[in-house]
């Protein structure tokens, strides 16, 4: 006779029922979680303790090759990573283009309208205006500080109500365009090249020359005031 009664408890001896062994199987039978091994490991955290390693070794070596001095220049496709350093990066024509089309679709389509044909008697037209493709100069001071008074487009003298709004800071104007030399360079590049216009592109360069030269401006433009053709 065992000392265990066969009713109650496992039916083990002694010996066997503190065996670790069995006492594995009868949890895994009984759903529990296997124990690991004393001083031992279970499989899955080890794999997944190789795949984390691996994938840190392999973001080093990637890093290490493609680091690229950390220069974000490097990871922009536009950029010909041979000028990186030796002088400014200007975006190509296509992408100046883009993003000045979105600039006047933010703020200059307002009064020019989409088409550039302005609003009769409230905003001149871009499109077909001696005033875009004609004299760089002339051109980026109207945006970097606005024009007022009579004008002459394309030969005619012409009258507005409103005045063209300034896009540079200017002391005493409650503008808040404050927009950069280059945005102003892309919008002018973009209106001189859309609608049937076609002249030459104006580089952040030649907006930030004459935005220098004329920083201490005031006030709107008067036609007059601007070198002609
Ligand atoms: C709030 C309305 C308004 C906005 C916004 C505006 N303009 Fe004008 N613009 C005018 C008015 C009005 C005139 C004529 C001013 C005058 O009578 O002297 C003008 C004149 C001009 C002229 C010279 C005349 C011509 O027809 O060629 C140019 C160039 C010009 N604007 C470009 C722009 C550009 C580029 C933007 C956006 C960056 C812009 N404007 C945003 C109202 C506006």
């Amino acid at each position: 006779m065992s000392a265990v009664p066969s009713n109650f408890g496992p039916r083990l001896e002694p010996a066997a029922a503190s065996d670790e062994s069995i006492q594995r199987v009868h949890g895994a039978l009984l759903g529990q979680k296997p124990q690991p091994e004393p001083g031992g490991y279970s499989l899955a955290p080890l794999a997944l303790l190789g795949f984390m390693s691996a994938l840190i070794l392999f973001g080093c070596i990637f890093l290490v090759h493609n680091r690229g001095g950390f220069s974000p220049l490097v990871q922009n496709r536009h950029v010909d990573p041979a000028t990186i350093g030796t002088e400014k990066v200007e975006l190509p024509l296509p992408d100046i283009i883009k993003s000045g089309a979105k600039l006047y679709a933010l703020e200059c389509v307002k009064c020019h309208q989409a088409t550039g044909a302005g609003a009769p008697g409230a905003y001149p037209q871009l499109a077909g205006s001696d005033i875009v493709t004609g004299n760089e100069e002339r051109l980026i001071r109207i945006v970097l500080h606005g024009l007022k008074d009579s004008f002459k487009l394309n030969g005619a003298e012409v009258v507005y109500p409103n005045k063209m709004p300034n896009f540079a800071p200017m002391a005493g104007s409650a503008n808040t365009f404050n927009w950069s030399d280059e945005k102003i360079a892309y919008v002018l590049t973009y209106i001189r090249q859309e609608w049937g216009n076609q002249a030459p592109p104006i580089t952040a360069e030649r907006v930030k020359e004459i935005h220098a030269a004329t920083a201490d401006r005031k006030a709107e433009w008067t036609f007059g005031e601007l070198p002609a053709k």
